[in-house]
């Protein structure tokens, strides 16, 4: 498929690959336009599909992964339009259906629509030149994309007030400690960290990569004691699967073991 506001690629040395989706809107800072997001769902979907795919990663430039939603788009909106058209395309809701894990590789502004697109990745590496912030606020709105729930979840309700609040930025160091990123990295390295990341998960039993995934998002709606003994349902289940069986027979083989996603 041809694209015009993202880059997409497939990456990776072993048997499962990984997809990259790059957002591309650079005079704008990759604001998320409707194009852009409706693009990036069907990437998604297509790498969703592909058995050859075990993991996906979002990046955006070294400038920006993203600079918000689309400022100029959204400003002839009124209250009916926004509402009867359900302003943001229905595409922003793809990463919550996709199974595999999706890291983003951030550098430069994530702010707005960006933080919101980054938090809805199942982790974040950030470059050190990454900076994060919802200042929706400054433009008489609210984050429309998840900013409020997400952020709090990720740093605490303080530090998502003050940034929800003020508008101000958070800086990579800040939030590595704060929970929001997973690492930070030189700029230079983030690429590679993200893809040795992502590699590391392909290398992995598919099954379990996914349960892993499923099971996570669920501490964040399920009590804890209904969400353990998923946890533990599921448990037993990976004992039906070959990957169960290479795995365990492979340490005590001292081998490496060779998973079939199966
Ligand atoms: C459209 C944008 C944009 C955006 C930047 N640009 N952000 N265009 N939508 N969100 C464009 C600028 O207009 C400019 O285009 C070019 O990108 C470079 O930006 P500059 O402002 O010249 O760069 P700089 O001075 O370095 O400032 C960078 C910046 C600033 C701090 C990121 O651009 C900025 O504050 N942008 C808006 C950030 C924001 O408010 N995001 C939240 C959006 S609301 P020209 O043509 O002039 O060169 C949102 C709601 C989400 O995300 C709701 C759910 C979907």
């Amino acid at each position: 498929m041809t694209y015009e506001c993202i880059l997409t690629a497939t990456q990776g040395a072993g048997p499962r690959k990984t997809g990259v989706i790059t957002l591309n809107r650079p005079k704008a800072l990759n604001a998320l336009n409707d194009q852009l997001m409706n693009e990036l769902g069907d990437a998604l979907h297509a790498y969703e599909a592909d058995e050859g795919i075990g993991c996906i990663v979002i990046t955006g430039s070294e400038r920006a992964f993203a600079a918000g939603a689309d400022i100029p788009a959204m400003a002839q909106h009124s209250f009916m339009s926004a509402f009867k058209s359900g302003l943001i395309s229905k595409n922003w809701e793809v990463l919550r259906e996709i199974r595999k894990p999706v890291i983003a590789a951030v550098a430069g502004f994530a702010l707005g629509g960006g933080c919101e697109l980054a938090m809805m990745c199942d982790f974040i590496i950030a470059a050190d030149t990454a900076k994060f912030g919802q200042p929706e606020i400054k433009l008489g709105i609210i984050p429309g994309a998840g900013g409020t729930q997400r952020l709090p979840r990720a740093v605490g309700k303080s530090k998502a007030m003050d940034m929800l609040l003020t508008a101000r930025m958070m800086n990579a160091d800040e939030a590595e400690r704060a929970g929001l990123v997973s690492r930070v990295v030189p700029f230079e390295k983030l690429m590679d960290e993200a893809l040795a990341a992502a590699e590391a998960i392909n290398a992995m039993s598919g099954p379990s990569v996914m349960l892993i995934k499923e099971l996570v998002n669920l501490a964040y709606q399920a009590p804890l004691s209904d969400a353990v003994a998923v946890e533990r349902r599921y448990f037993h289940a990976l004992f039906g699967t070959d990957d169960q069986r290479e795995g365990m027979a492979a340490f005590v083989e001292k081998r490496a073991p060779v998973f079939r996603h199966s």
